[in-house]
């Protein structure tokens, strides 16, 4: 699919975007280690996650399907699927699936598309190998199709040198299925869904922050878990690409019930170093803080993304878009995590750009993008939803063709409509 977008004239709009991706998957996956029925609302309708729930059938769980909630009900013990447990594009999903099967008995086969069969599990793999589990994958253990052979983990002590909220999940989930008190270490505190959401369903899990890291203590489960009663909040990182587009546009947002985590809205904060001018509304504090929030483009300036890059890893193609229309040169450093996405981020934003007419320059951790004159040019998406999604915003301003949109449907199916709120009749599919 061929994604044409058309200048936007300046707009003062409410955006209510798509559930959030990361925790709908973990809604469908810690569902299976409980008891009673999981109530969900607002469960994302995306690829990503439908194949998450697809998995949780296939490993026995019932799933009703109701208009405004799904109801999940977890089987007595996990079956051994029939056929390959299918990820399609998610490495959320591949990766703690792997977590939670390495300590369950039965063989399992996680596998996904060419962009997923391509992305690095050894991360996952390695420590799950070191506490007792069997999985094998190709290219000496390392990209899927993934084999499990799930059996008896040991408690371990864990220290991670990358901040992956993945890895973190994966291994968290298999701590709970050991025989004793484990302990995992992050340099840095990656999103914190897992954490909140197993804590709330009664898993005896401690966390606190050392001298910068993230010290967990996970206690194996007892009994099995209280099911979830949650309402979805919606996604900061789907809602970001109406927070650029405002900004870049001089324009306002009212971005609806979003999840206010702090691991989550970081790329707000730096669009605001940018000169935006953001305003947070907190309604709610559950499982996670919830609210609104609402930007008002004004003129940008470049800023330099150095620091917390865990907690800008999925917006910092978005926020690129504002660095290549900010006044100066903008720079992003210690984001090698770029180029194991969906995508390598950093050559898919540069090599882009350049399409577009804007100086930018790769880094081996990152990029440089001296803000210009945006030209309308044809881009290719690489697969990457993120990838399409920027470039559409940044088509608002100067006109774009982007090559491969269809991959916006792993996260945002909503994101055409939401779109065409701005563009009017600018937005055409030219297949
Ligand atoms: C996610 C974690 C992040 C993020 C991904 C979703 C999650 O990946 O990029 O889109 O839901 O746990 P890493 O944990 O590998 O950085």
């Amino acid at each position: 699919m061929i994604l044409e977008i058309a200048k936007a004239k300046k707009f003062n709009e409410e955006f209510s975007v798509d559930a959030d991706k990361s925790i709908s998957h973990r809604c469908a996956i810690f569902s299976l280690l409980s008891e009673g029925e999981n109530i969900i609302k607002n469960y994302l309708r995306a690829e990503d996650t439908l194949n998450s729930l697809e998995i949780a059938k296939s490993l026995g769980a019932k799933v009703e399907d109701e208009i405004d909630r799904i109801i999940i009900t977890a089987p007595e013990r996990i079956k051994e699927p029939d056929d390959v447990l299918y990820c399609g594009n998610s490495g959320t999903t591949i990766r703690i699936y792997m977590g939670l099967l390495a300590g369950v008995e039965g063989f399992f086969v996680l596998n996904g598309d060419k962009y997923l069969r391509k992305r690095p599990m050894k991360r996952v793999i390695a420590p799950l190998n070191e506490i007792g589990a069997t999985i094998d994958a190709r290219n000496n253990g390392n990209l899927a199709p993934v084999a499990i052979r799930g059996g008896e983990l040991k408690h371990f002590s864990y220290k991670s040198r990358i901040a992956s909220a993945q890895v973190k999940s994966a291994m968290i989930l298999a701590a709970l299925n050991t025989n004793g008190k484990s302990f995992y270490t992050e340099p840095f505190l990656s999103r914190d869904h897992t954490e909140r959401m197993l804590k709330g369903m009664g898993a005896d899990i401690k966390c606190k922050m050392e001298n910068g890291e993230w010290k967990i203590e996970i206690n194996p489960l007892k009994n099995k878990l209280n099911p979830l009663n949650i309402e979805v909040p919606n996604d900061p990182s789907s809602a970001f690409f109406f927070a650029v587009a405002a900004a870049i546009t001089g324009s306002k947002a009212i971005l609806k019930n979003l999840t206010l985590n702090p691991t989550r809205i970081e790329s707000y904060k730096q669009l605001e170093k940018m000169g935006a001018k953001i305003t947070y509304v907190l309604k709610e504090d559950k499982y996670e803080p919830l609210g609104d929030i609402i930007v008002e483009g004004q003129d940008l300036k470049a800023i330099e993304v150095s620091e917390n890059i865990p907690w800008l890893i999925d917006e910092l193609p978005a926020l690129s878009m504002a660095m290549a229309v900010a006044n100066g040169i903008s720079r992003v450093k210690n984001a090698k995590e770029l180029r194991v996405k969906e995508s390598d981020r950093i050559t898919a934003v540069v090599e882009n750009l350049k399409k577009c007419g804007i100086d930018a320059k790769e880094y081996e951790d990152g990029y440089e993008i001296k803000g210009g004159c945006v030209k309308r040019a044809e881009i290719d998406s690489f697969g990457d939803h993120r990838i399409a999604m920027s470039f559409a915003v940044l088509g608002l301003i100067s006109g774009m063709k982007i090559k491969d949109a269809e991959c916006i449907n792993t996260s945002f199916p909503n994101f055409f409509k939401l779109l065409e709120k701005i563009t009017g009749f600018g937005i055409a599919d030219a297949d």
